[in-house]
């Protein structure tokens, strides 16, 4: 059984630890009766070590949004997997917002190096992957899709695989108010995304790994998202970041 779960990507906002903790507050005794699903916020670092202390005695669990893979070093501004083991539990990486920005640094093979080095720190990486506009316009979802999955994976255990978390978000769905079908998530989900780690890690890694949606989830489209087979829950940008969250977790809950 695949636990659902919910994570928040606060990407570059309530990076203020007064700000962040009066919204963890706020949103904390609404959410904590909430079961069966789990629920992540990824806020930006500065604010990763006050949150943790609110959140120590409830259920919800925290991530950062990146990380070097490097554990120590001349890497000016660069976090590592060190300093995230024990504040946090998972890891964003490969975020499509990095990735357009980030060149080799931020490049399948990069990704590939972090998901290595967060392992073993007992870091969950939340593995971001999706195709962009042209992309889609051009058929090449699955073949582009599928090679950021091999590549972010490549050389783990079958196991280390079964313990990530895959995003599958389409970059044209990002921040833009236009959602990929519940079916075409679910689809891409499955072929793709599982299909690709059962080609090469065996079925049982497959089956096991989580897929998560993203990209403009919100509390209304949530719930046909989650009835989906293959996804097993969301990342969410925009709307983690107000009371508008609740209900989405709640609705998401709902779903049996
Ligand atoms: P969005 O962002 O929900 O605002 O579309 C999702 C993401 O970038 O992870």
């Amino acid at each position: 059984m695949r636990r659902r779960l919910i994570a928040a990507n606060w990407k570059m906002h309530l990076g203020r630890v007064e700000e962040a903790l009066a919204f963890v507050r706020g949103i904390r005794h609404l959410l904590s009766r909430v079961e069966d699903v789990e629920l992540v916020l990824c806020p930006p670092f500065t604010v990763l070590s006050a949150l943790a202390e609110v959140l120590r005695p409830s259920p919800i669990a925290l991530g950062a949004q990146n990380m070097h893979w490097e554990e120590r070093g001349a890497h000016t501004g660069e976090i590592s997997p060190t300093m995230l083991a024990g504040v946090c539990r998972y890891v964003i990486l490969g975020h499509s917002e990095r990735r357009a920005t980030g060149g080799a640094s931020e490049g399948d093979a990069a990704v590939g190096r972090k998901v290595h080095a967060a392992l073993p720190h007992g870091l969950v990486p939340i593995v971001c992957v999706g195709e962009s506009a042209e992309g889609k316009e051009a058929g090449e979802t699955h073949d582009f899709v599928g090679g950021q999955v091999q590549a972010a994976l490549a050389g783990l255990t079958p196991e280390q695989v079964a313990a990530c978390v895959i995003a599958y978000e389409p970059v044209w769905a990002i921040g833009s108010g236009r959602s990929a079908t519940p079916a075409e998530a679910n689809r891409t989900a499955g072929l793709t995304v599982r299909g690709t780690i059962a080609e090469t890690f065996g079925e049982d890694a497959a089956r096991a790994v989580r897929v998560l949606y993203g990209g403009s989830v919100g509390p209304d489209n949530i719930a046909a998202f989650m009835a989906m087979p293959e996804i097993d829950g969301a990342l969410v940008g925009g709307a983690s970041l107000g009371p508008e969250f609740v209900k989405l977790v709640r609705r998401a809950a709902a779903v049996p």
